[in-house]
Protein backbone atom coordinates (compact mmCIF):
# COMPACT_ATOMS: atom_id res chain seq x y z
CA UNK A 1 0.00 0.00 0.00
CA UNK A 2 1.46 3.32 -0.62
CA UNK A 3 -0.71 6.83 -0.04
CA UNK A 4 0.02 8.75 -3.88
CA UNK A 5 -0.25 12.69 -3.40
CA UNK A 6 -3.31 14.58 -3.10
CA UNK A 7 -3.91 15.67 -6.62
CA UNK A 8 -7.22 16.78 -6.88
CA UNK A 9 -7.64 17.34 -3.83
CA UNK A 10 -8.09 21.26 -3.89
CA UNK A 11 -11.19 20.73 -6.03
CA UNK A 12 -13.00 18.74 -3.43
CA UNK A 13 -14.99 20.93 -0.56
CA UNK A 14 -13.08 21.51 2.51
CA UNK A 15 -14.47 18.72 4.69
CA UNK A 16 -12.76 16.09 2.52
CA UNK A 17 -9.37 15.25 2.92
CA UNK A 18 -8.56 13.11 0.65
CA UNK A 19 -5.68 10.00 0.44
CA UNK A 20 -4.84 8.54 -2.14
CA UNK A 21 -3.45 5.09 -2.70
CA UNK A 22 -2.43 2.69 -5.85
CA UNK A 23 -3.46 -0.59 -4.16
CA UNK A 24 -5.64 -1.27 -1.35
CA UNK A 25 -7.16 -5.06 -0.21
CA UNK A 26 -9.80 -2.61 0.74
CA UNK A 27 -10.62 1.07 1.34
CA UNK A 28 -12.22 -0.28 4.09
CA UNK A 29 -9.26 -1.78 5.90
CA UNK A 30 -7.22 1.48 5.41
CA UNK A 31 -10.27 3.64 6.65
CA UNK A 32 -10.89 1.66 9.53
CA UNK A 33 -7.43 1.57 10.67
CA UNK A 34 -7.56 5.48 10.77
CA UNK A 35 -10.89 5.46 12.18
CA UNK A 36 -9.56 3.74 15.05
CA UNK A 37 -6.20 6.20 15.26
CA UNK A 38 -8.31 8.97 15.67
CA UNK A 39 -8.54 10.21 11.93
CA UNK A 40 -10.93 13.22 11.88
CA UNK A 41 -14.56 13.04 9.66
CA UNK A 42 -14.06 13.85 6.06
CA UNK A 43 -11.01 11.36 5.78
CA UNK A 44 -11.23 10.41 2.23
CA UNK A 45 -9.45 6.81 1.19
CA UNK A 46 -9.38 6.35 -2.70
CA UNK A 47 -7.55 3.36 -4.50
CA UNK A 48 -6.98 2.97 -8.22
CA UNK A 49 -7.77 -0.48 -7.29
CA UNK A 50 -8.68 -3.14 -4.87
CA UNK A 51 -7.13 -6.68 -4.35
CA UNK A 52 -10.20 -7.72 -2.04
CA UNK A 53 -13.38 -5.12 -2.40
CA UNK A 54 -16.32 -6.25 -0.12
CA UNK A 55 -19.65 -6.06 -0.95
CA UNK A 56 -22.90 -6.63 0.68
CA UNK A 57 -23.84 -10.13 2.49
CA UNK A 58 -20.27 -11.02 2.34
CA UNK A 59 -19.39 -10.60 -1.11
CA UNK A 60 -16.49 -9.55 -2.95
CA UNK A 61 -16.42 -6.93 -5.38
CA UNK A 62 -14.45 -7.06 -8.03
CA UNK A 63 -12.13 -3.47 -8.37
CA UNK A 64 -10.13 -3.61 -10.86
CA UNK A 65 -8.34 -0.53 -11.96
CA UNK A 66 -10.07 2.41 -14.08
CA UNK A 67 -13.05 2.42 -11.67
CA UNK A 68 -13.38 4.45 -8.67
CA UNK A 69 -13.48 3.16 -5.41
CA UNK A 70 -13.14 5.30 -1.84
CA UNK A 71 -14.42 4.46 1.65
CA UNK A 72 -15.45 8.24 3.60
CA UNK A 73 -14.81 8.57 7.27
CA UNK A 74 -17.80 9.95 9.09
CA UNK A 75 -18.82 10.06 12.91
CA UNK A 76 -21.84 10.55 13.27
CA UNK A 77 -23.73 11.92 16.36
CA UNK A 78 -27.44 10.65 15.78
CA UNK A 79 -28.16 7.15 16.63
CA UNK A 80 -27.20 3.85 15.09
CA UNK A 81 -30.91 3.68 13.34
CA UNK A 82 -30.73 7.08 11.83
CA UNK A 83 -27.28 7.03 10.91
CA UNK A 84 -27.96 3.95 8.65
CA UNK A 85 -29.65 6.53 6.97
CA UNK A 86 -26.40 7.70 5.12
CA UNK A 87 -26.62 4.86 2.35
CA UNK A 88 -29.79 6.79 1.08
CA UNK A 89 -27.33 9.68 1.51
CA UNK A 90 -24.77 7.79 -0.40
CA UNK A 91 -27.22 6.97 -3.23
CA UNK A 92 -28.38 10.23 -4.15
CA UNK A 93 -24.95 11.75 -4.19
CA UNK A 94 -23.85 8.92 -6.68
CA UNK A 95 -27.22 9.71 -8.50
CA UNK A 96 -26.30 13.60 -8.86
CA UNK A 97 -22.58 12.81 -10.06
CA UNK A 98 -23.57 10.23 -12.69
CA UNK A 99 -26.26 12.75 -13.99
CA UNK A 100 -23.68 15.70 -13.64
CA UNK A 101 -21.09 13.39 -15.81
CA UNK A 102 -24.07 12.04 -18.71
CA UNK A 103 -26.52 14.53 -18.11
CA UNK A 104 -28.79 12.56 -20.76
CA UNK A 105 -28.61 9.43 -18.26
CA UNK A 106 -31.70 7.47 -16.91
CA UNK A 107 -30.44 7.35 -13.64
CA UNK A 108 -32.70 5.72 -10.68
CA UNK A 109 -32.64 4.29 -6.99
CA UNK A 110 -33.14 0.68 -5.93
CA UNK A 111 -33.65 -0.18 -2.63
CA UNK A 112 -31.67 -0.22 -0.35
CA UNK A 113 -29.30 1.83 -2.74
CA UNK A 114 -28.63 0.36 -5.49
CA UNK A 115 -28.09 3.48 -8.42
CA UNK A 116 -29.39 1.86 -11.80
CA UNK A 117 -27.94 3.84 -15.12
CA UNK A 118 -30.19 3.00 -17.97
CA UNK A 119 -31.34 -0.32 -15.74
CA UNK A 120 -28.01 -1.45 -14.79
CA UNK A 121 -26.50 -1.10 -11.47
CA UNK A 122 -23.52 1.20 -11.69
CA UNK A 123 -21.97 1.16 -8.26
CA UNK A 124 -22.36 -0.16 -4.77
CA UNK A 125 -22.33 1.17 -1.55
CA UNK A 126 -21.76 -0.28 2.15
CA UNK A 127 -21.46 1.32 5.36
CA UNK A 128 -19.26 0.18 8.29
CA UNK A 129 -19.26 1.39 11.58
CA UNK A 130 -18.63 0.61 15.24
CA UNK A 131 -20.67 1.45 18.24
CA UNK A 132 -19.34 3.60 20.44
CA UNK A 133 -18.74 1.74 23.99
CA UNK A 134 -18.95 5.03 26.10
CA UNK A 135 -22.33 6.04 24.77
CA UNK A 136 -25.24 3.10 24.10
CA UNK A 137 -26.78 3.83 20.94
CA UNK A 138 -24.12 6.35 19.46
CA UNK A 139 -21.33 4.91 17.07
CA UNK A 140 -17.77 6.19 17.55
CA UNK A 141 -17.43 6.00 13.36
CA UNK A 142 -19.41 5.24 10.27
CA UNK A 143 -17.26 4.45 7.20
CA UNK A 144 -19.33 4.57 3.61
CA UNK A 145 -18.10 2.65 1.22
CA UNK A 146 -18.61 3.30 -2.40
CA UNK A 147 -17.30 1.93 -5.42
CA UNK A 148 -18.93 3.39 -9.37
CA UNK A 149 -18.44 1.22 -12.46
CA UNK A 150 -16.67 4.22 -14.62
CA UNK A 151 -14.97 1.83 -17.67
CA UNK A 152 -16.00 -1.36 -16.70
CA UNK A 153 -18.53 -3.24 -15.15
CA UNK A 154 -18.78 -7.09 -13.68
CA UNK A 155 -20.83 -9.57 -15.73
CA UNK A 156 -22.81 -12.44 -14.62
CA UNK A 157 -24.41 -10.65 -11.87
CA UNK A 158 -27.82 -11.29 -10.14
CA UNK A 159 -29.05 -8.39 -11.45
CA UNK A 160 -27.14 -6.53 -14.68
CA UNK A 161 -24.29 -4.27 -14.62
CA UNK A 162 -23.53 -1.12 -16.44
CA UNK A 163 -20.52 1.48 -16.31
CA UNK A 164 -20.52 4.94 -17.17
CA UNK A 165 -18.58 3.89 -20.51
CA UNK A 166 -20.94 1.28 -21.30
CA UNK A 167 -23.72 4.20 -21.39
CA UNK A 168 -21.52 6.76 -23.58
CA UNK A 169 -19.42 8.74 -21.05
CA UNK A 170 -16.24 6.83 -22.68
CA UNK A 171 -14.40 10.03 -21.98
CA UNK A 172 -15.34 10.26 -18.48
CA UNK A 173 -12.47 9.07 -16.02
CA UNK A 174 -12.79 7.86 -11.77
CA UNK A 175 -11.81 11.47 -10.66
CA UNK A 176 -14.35 13.12 -12.74
CA UNK A 177 -16.88 11.11 -11.20
CA UNK A 178 -15.51 11.83 -7.22
CA UNK A 179 -15.59 15.68 -7.78
CA UNK A 180 -19.54 15.93 -8.01
CA UNK A 181 -20.11 13.07 -6.25
CA UNK A 182 -18.23 14.59 -3.11
CA UNK A 183 -19.87 17.34 -3.36
CA UNK A 184 -23.02 16.24 -3.53
CA UNK A 185 -22.67 13.94 -0.19
CA UNK A 186 -21.63 17.10 1.49
CA UNK A 187 -24.68 19.20 0.64
CA UNK A 188 -27.28 16.00 0.91
CA UNK A 189 -25.61 14.63 4.56
CA UNK A 190 -25.94 18.77 5.35
CA UNK A 191 -29.62 18.94 4.61
CA UNK A 192 -30.11 15.13 6.72
CA UNK A 193 -28.08 16.97 9.33
CA UNK A 194 -30.51 20.02 9.31
CA UNK A 195 -33.94 18.44 8.22
CA UNK A 196 -33.31 14.88 9.27
CA UNK A 197 -34.58 11.69 6.77
CA UNK A 198 -37.38 13.17 4.97
CA UNK A 199 -36.25 15.61 2.40
CA UNK A 200 -33.79 12.03 1.94
CA UNK A 201 -36.68 9.99 1.95
CA UNK A 202 -38.68 11.82 -0.78
CA UNK A 203 -35.96 12.64 -3.12
CA UNK A 204 -35.07 8.94 -3.18
CA UNK A 205 -38.53 7.73 -3.61
CA UNK A 206 -38.98 10.48 -6.64
CA UNK A 207 -36.40 8.43 -8.65
CA UNK A 208 -36.93 4.67 -7.11
CA UNK A 209 -37.84 1.87 -9.37
CA UNK A 210 -40.63 -0.44 -8.26
CA UNK A 211 -42.76 1.52 -5.45
CA UNK A 212 -46.47 0.48 -5.75
CA UNK A 213 -45.34 -2.35 -7.93
CA UNK A 214 -45.28 -6.25 -7.37
CA UNK A 215 -41.53 -7.38 -6.33
CA UNK A 216 -40.07 -10.35 -4.62
CA UNK A 217 -37.11 -9.46 -1.68
CA UNK A 218 -34.54 -12.19 -1.38
CA UNK A 219 -33.81 -12.36 2.56
CA UNK A 220 -31.40 -13.89 4.62
CA UNK A 221 -33.06 -17.06 4.42
CA UNK A 222 -35.95 -16.70 1.97
CA UNK A 223 -37.80 -15.01 -0.75
CA UNK A 224 -40.61 -13.25 -0.23
CA UNK A 225 -43.49 -11.42 -2.69
CA UNK A 226 -45.67 -8.51 -2.42
CA UNK A 227 -46.14 -5.03 -3.15
CA UNK A 228 -43.58 -2.49 -2.50
CA UNK A 229 -45.43 -0.04 -0.89
CA UNK A 230 -43.27 2.88 0.76
CA UNK A 231 -40.36 3.96 2.44
CA UNK A 232 -40.70 4.01 5.70
CA UNK A 233 -39.57 6.90 7.93
CA UNK A 234 -36.77 4.64 8.75
CA UNK A 235 -35.28 3.23 5.18
CA UNK A 236 -36.80 0.17 5.63
CA UNK A 237 -38.85 -1.26 2.61
CA UNK A 238 -43.12 -1.32 3.50
CA UNK A 239 -43.93 -4.72 1.89
CA UNK A 240 -47.41 -5.42 1.36
CA UNK A 241 -48.66 -9.38 1.25
CA UNK A 242 -51.80 -10.25 -0.32
CA UNK A 243 -53.64 -10.17 2.62
CA UNK A 244 -52.79 -6.62 2.58
CA UNK A 245 -50.54 -7.00 5.67
CA UNK A 246 -47.32 -4.57 5.53
CA UNK A 247 -44.12 -5.60 6.91
CA UNK A 248 -41.35 -3.26 7.33
CA UNK A 249 -38.03 -5.38 6.11
CA UNK A 250 -34.49 -3.79 6.53
CA UNK A 251 -32.57 -5.83 4.91
CA UNK A 252 -32.32 -7.69 1.49
CA UNK A 253 -32.63 -7.77 -2.53
CA UNK A 254 -35.58 -6.57 -4.50
CA UNK A 255 -36.12 -8.92 -7.71
CA UNK A 256 -39.19 -7.82 -9.91
CA UNK A 257 -41.00 -10.52 -12.02
CA UNK A 258 -39.95 -11.37 -15.04
CA UNK A 259 -41.91 -9.85 -17.83
C1 LIG B 1 -22.38 -3.87 -2.94
O1 LIG B 1 -22.28 -5.10 -2.73
O2 LIG B 1 -23.15 -3.44 -3.80
C2 LIG B 1 -21.54 -2.90 -2.15
C3 LIG B 1 -20.18 -2.77 -2.74
C4 LIG B 1 -19.32 -1.69 -2.10
C5 LIG B 1 -17.99 -1.54 -2.80
C6 LIG B 1 -17.15 -0.42 -2.27
S1 LIG B 1 -15.74 -0.09 -3.27
C7 LIG B 1 -15.06 0.92 -2.03
C8 LIG B 1 -15.35 0.26 -0.72
N1 LIG B 1 -14.33 -0.70 -0.40
C9 LIG B 1 -14.79 -1.95 -0.39
O3 LIG B 1 -14.09 -2.96 -0.15
N2 LIG B 1 -16.09 -1.97 -0.66
C10 LIG B 1 -16.60 -0.62 -0.87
Amino acid sequence: MSAGGAGGESRLPDFFRLQRFDEVDSTFTVAKQQAEAGAPAGTLIVARRQTAGRGRRGRSFASPAGNLYFSLLLRPTQSVVEAAQLSFVAALAVADAIRAVLPAADVRQKWPNDVLLNGGKVCGILLESAADIAHPGKLSWLIAGIGVNVVSHPEGTDWPSMSLHAAGATTVDADAVLRPLAAAFLDWMRRWEADGFMPIRDAWTRDAVGIGEPITVRLADKMIDGRFQELDADGALVLCDETGHARAITAGEVFFPAG
